[in-house]
């Protein structure tokens, strides 16, 4: 039995914002064919072999993304996030994740970096833990064992 049997279960919070319902028909040369319900069925299985239990919502609305991380402030140890478009403007997911007790990873499929201008600034992520992004779908993956190894440590 190694150590890791024994850790206490991890809960871990995965949001996703707008438009991210719509992967796998959304502009499938940048994101790719992978449908939001196959990443969330990849987590939930890298989760099991990780001891970490995920809650995911989606949504287009950022009042909801905002209003889930409060719900959950006290209840999960950290939270993957992919803030679609919001990373670009919101102030407000920004200082709710400045105010989370939590480490909050920034996800994105694409590298913003290499794309538009307006889109390399993340607004978000000057509040998150760390970012990963550009490997498509398999940025939730890295982002989750990241995650949890900062949480076992
Ligand atoms: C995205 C990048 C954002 O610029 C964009 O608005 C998205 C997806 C990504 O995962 O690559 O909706 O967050």
């Amino acid at each position: 039995m190694t150590t890791s049997d024994h850790a206490a279960t991890l809960k871990i919070l995965v949001l996703h914002g707008p438009n991210l319902n719509l992967l796998g028909r959304r502009e499938p040369h940048i994101y790719g064919t992978t449908t939001l319900a196959q990443i969330e069925d990849r987590l939930r299985e890298l989760g099991a072999e990780l001891g970490a239990e995920l809650e995911f919502l989606q949504s287009n609305h950022e009042g909801e993304l905002l209003d889930r991380l409060h719900a959950r402030m006290d209840t999960v140890q950290g939270c993957l996030l992919n803030p679609a478009a919001l990373t670009h403007t919101s102030v407000a997911l920004l200082d709710c994740i400045k105010t989370m007790p939590f480490p909050v990873v920034e996800v994105h499929l694409s590298n913003i970096h290499a794309r538009e201008p307006w889109r390399q600034r993340s607004i978000t992520g000057e509040g998150a833990k760390a970012a990963v992004m550009g490997f498509g779908w398999r940025s939730y993956l890295v982002a989750l064992r990241g995650l949890v190894a900062l949480l076992r440590e």
